[in-house]
């Protein structure tokens, strides 16, 4: 059972205003993966999102971190950027299969800058901020990240 992190950006959801139901979704969809030993709902701000990705992948060890929102175009939108500056080896294939499988459902796939890799041996995923998104871009990973944290760990 592998040590999981999940993040929601959201401006509104940290200040309570908007139920985090895509946080909990992304829960429910790695209950067989293994364990939710962190779990946090904080702004779109740049900083807050890199140390809260630094904390969960140095001092909690986690094995795998989703985030889910702040992938877009709105200003706001600061999640790849906060993840490409903690990482240190890009995995583009995540994001790419993401994208590919998504553009089938929506042509507003194209719209989300996600980005995955691996700081140390956590890896790190990118989800968009709709339950609709986190169902269908966690369904595609899902499958292979049993084999992809037994050989990073
Ligand atoms: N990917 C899938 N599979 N399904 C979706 O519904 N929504 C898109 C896209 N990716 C979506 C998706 C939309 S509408 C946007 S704006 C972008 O993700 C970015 O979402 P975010 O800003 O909430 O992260």
């Amino acid at each position: 059972m592998y040590k999981i992190g999940i993040i929601t950006m959201s401006d509104k959801g940290s200040q309570g205003q908007r139920e985090d139901l895509s946080g909990a979704t992304i829960g429910e969809m790695v209950a067989n993966l293994g364990q939710v030993e962190q779990y946090r709902v904080i702004s779109d701000d740049l900083e807050i999102i890199r140390s809260t990705l630094i904390e969960f992948a140095d001092e909690h060890k986690l094995d795998l971190i989703l985030t889910t929102g702040g992938t877009g175009l709105s200003p706001r939108d600061n999640t790849p950027e906060a993840t490409l500056s903690v990482i240190d080896r890009l995995v583009p294939g995540i994001a790419e299969a993401i994208r590919v499988e998504s553009l089938k459902k929506t042509p507003k796939a194209m719209l989300s800058r996600a980005v995955s890799g691996t700081r140390g041996k956590t890896l790190i995923i990118n989800l968009p901020g709709s339950v609709k998104g986190v169902r269908e871009c966690l369904a595609v990973v899902l499958p292979v990240l049993n084999h992809g944290l037994e050989i990073l760990s």
